[in-house]
């Protein structure tokens, strides 16, 4: 059952600890000014900008960008979901997590799952039993020697076989004391237009697909000829979320950790061949193509992942996709393309595990690598355009790259593959970055924080400069003070940042606007995204120069109103400049007209 922490529990928990004290037991902080820093835990670095705020009970890494509240450190470190990182620090605080009030729809749906999961643990065993017995599972199980599955492999994936018949589960489930509907609401009995029941699998070689706890929560029925669908898979219940799951991962769970790598295949019959040569951590994400939801259940095991999907342009299209998921969720990805179309099952069975064991070695490519030749495949680098064209492809994952010594190597790699000089690449890259995205680039080799609120050092004389702290400056006075945030809403709205990042903080605060205490930790928390965290974070971190807050947000706000006026200054301008070549028109007077009004105001304004 899911836990729940009421959030005034969650508040005490958090008055209770010290993050600092927490902290300390995983690294080794050292004072500096009001905060204290240290080697970050989430990141190889060698010089500290892992940092904690003790007053604002905040953490922030200024390296890889990951921040939160103390709950949030340890769900990160401990790999743990909220309420179960709110229940260790509760126990260490010495506070009581009330058991969560239960309304009567909660007992009911409580006891309506219980049910489900019961019909599913035993359909799995009459299943099993069915392709066991000498008559009834004769078909199922010649299928299965032809497709070399050992015994082992069925007894462990506890592999059935759903009879040609419209009502053998039904009836067995009767005789268990379910009704038809329990059986309909588990997704094991279809209702016809009739208003009769009849079995959902029937002359299907059966596959129970457990969660990671190990209880049966679905099934995958596959036919034994040639027959469509190939599969037939439970529909979405109670207890079933397809794409929260991952086929296999109760039986992998210990190898991924132990390996600290998992590899993802598309079928169940391909993790059951790698189980079957030795190859313990497959999972599958079951045909779709893989979700965040199932990246997370992942993370709680390993932090690397190897792909191995079909080979067909599905499968490519698939992994593709999931490998821009993984990248987000912080996995070093790496992904495997097997030879002559084969899939992981037939690869397996035709060589064997060493063989798959020296493919990975040898030929499993870094999931830069991969998306390198993915562009090269799409454009002729024999000529000059087509080799602009995959430089271009590959710039946002470049820009993505946090460590400079990857992104020096992936510059060399598609340098060397593609025959132009590094440099050429760091140009291109230097021109597609915006002035609001990291300067790693420009300060090669120099060691900065640099942050994605920082901006290009070509800008910083420009007058924009002054409008880009602003902007900042605003947000983060606003999300510190209830009384900010209400004077700025009515002076100038919310939509005053051109920061994308800094709009949705403020459409986040605005959300949780009416229940929000507007303490730091509290803003950290209320996020589910991980981004809005983590800049919500580094924006609480930034020094405010000056303590007149009140002039600083006097100051700020006439900056943003400068900068909106100079912007409709310069529209006029050019509207006229435009005009002025045909003819003067009425028009064009009435712009004049409100352009000196405009120069006005900017001298008010400064004065
Ligand atoms: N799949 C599905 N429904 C289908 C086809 C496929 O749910 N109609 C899912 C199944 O989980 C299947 C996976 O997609 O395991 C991969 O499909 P495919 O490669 O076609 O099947 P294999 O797993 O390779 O099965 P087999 O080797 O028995 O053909
Ligand atoms: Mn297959």
């Amino acid at each position: 059952m899911k836990k729940y922490v009421p959030p005034e529990i969650v508040e005490e928990i958090r008055i209770k600890t010290d993050i600092v004290e927490i902290i300390s037991a995983y690294v080794s902080l050292k004072r500096q000014g009001k905060n204290y820093v240290g080697l970050c835990p989430f990141h190889l670095e060698d010089t500290p900008s892992f940092t904690v705020s003790p007053d604002k009970q905040i953490f922030y890494c200024f390296g890889c960008q990951k921040g939160g509240s103390v709950i949030n450190f340890i769900m990160e470190q401990e790999n743990l979901t909220l309420p179960e990182a709110a229940e260790r620090l509760a126990e260490k605080a010495g506070i009581v997590i009330p058991a969560a009030p239960q309304t009567e729809i909660e007992v009911q749906r409580q006891s309506e799952k219980r049910r489900i999961y019961d019909m599913h643990e035993l359909a799995a065993d009459f299943f099993h039993a069915n392709l066991l017995d000498s008559h009834i599972g004769k078909v199922a199980r010649a299928y299965l020697d032809k497709r070399e599955m050992t015994r082992d492999m069925i007894e462990d994936f506890h592999l059935g076989f759903a009879p040609d018949s419209w009502d053998s589960l039904k009836n067995y489930l009767l005789t268990q004391g379910f009704t038809e509907q329990d059986m309909e609401k588990a997704g094991l009995v279809n209702k016809s237009q009739k208003g009769t029941y009849y079995d959902r699998f029937r002359n299907r070689l059966m596959f129970p697909i457990w969660d990671f706890r190990g209880k049966v929560i679905a099934f995958g029925g596959r036919v034994m000829g040639n027959e469509l669908p190939k599969y037939l898979n439970s529909s979405e219940t109670l207890i079933f979320h397809k794409s929260q799951n991952l086929y296999g991962i109760n039986l992998a769970a210990s190898h991924i950790r132990r390996c600290d790598e998992a590899i993802i295949v598309e079928g169940y019959m391909d993790v059951i061949a790698a189980h079957q040569f030795g190859i313990n951590n497959a999972v599958a994400s079951l045909g779709t193509s893989l979700t965040p939801d199932q990246g997370r259940l992942l993370k709680r095991y390993s932090s690397n992942v190897l792909i191995s999907y079909d080979a067909d342009t599905a499968g490519a299209k698939a992994a593709s996709r999931g490998l821009d998921i993984l990248d987000n969720l912080g996995f070093r990805v790496r992904v495997l393309t097997l030879p002559n179309g084969l899939d992981p099952d037939e690869f397996l069975h035709r060589y064997n595990g060493k063989a798959w064991t020296q493919l990975v070695q040898n030929q499993a490519k870094s999931f830069l690598e991969y998306r390198l030749l993915t562009a090269v495949s799409k454009h002729n680098i024999k000529t000059i355009e087509g080799k602009a064209d995959v430089v271009n492809d590959l710039l946002p994952d470049i820009s993505r790259i946090k460590s400079q010594v990857e992104k020096d190597q992936y510059v060399k790699m598609i340098a060397r593959h593609l025959e132009i000089p590094e440099e050429s690449i760091y140009a291109d890259l230097r021109r597609k970055t915006g002035y609001f995205q990291n300067v790693d680039n420009f300060n090669r080799g120099k060691h900065t924080n640099n942050t994605r609120f920082q901006m290009n050092e070509a800008k910083k004389e420009n007058y924009k400069d002054a409008y880009h702290i602003a902007q900042k400056s605003i947000c983060r006075l606003m999300i510190e003070d209830r009384e900010n945030f209400d004077r700025v809403e009515k002076t100038l709205g919310l939509d005053f940042p051109d920061i994308p990042v800094l709009k949705d903080i403020m459409q986040f605060v605005k959300k949780i606007y009416a229940d929000f205490d507007w303490a730091p930790s509290t803003l950290v928390e209320r996020t589910d995204s991980i981004e809005l965290r983590q800049s919500i974070a580094e924006l609480l971190l930034e020094e405010v120069p000056g303590e007149d807050r009140e002039k600083l947000l006097r100051d700020y706000i006439k900056t943003i109103n400068l900068h909106k006026l100079k912007k409709r200054i310069e529209e006029i301008q050019t509207i006229i400049h435009d005009q002025e070549k045909k003819n003067l028109t009425n028009e064009t007077i009435t712009l004049l007209q409100e352009y000196t009004r405009l120069q006005q105001k900017v001298q008010q304004l400064k004065n």
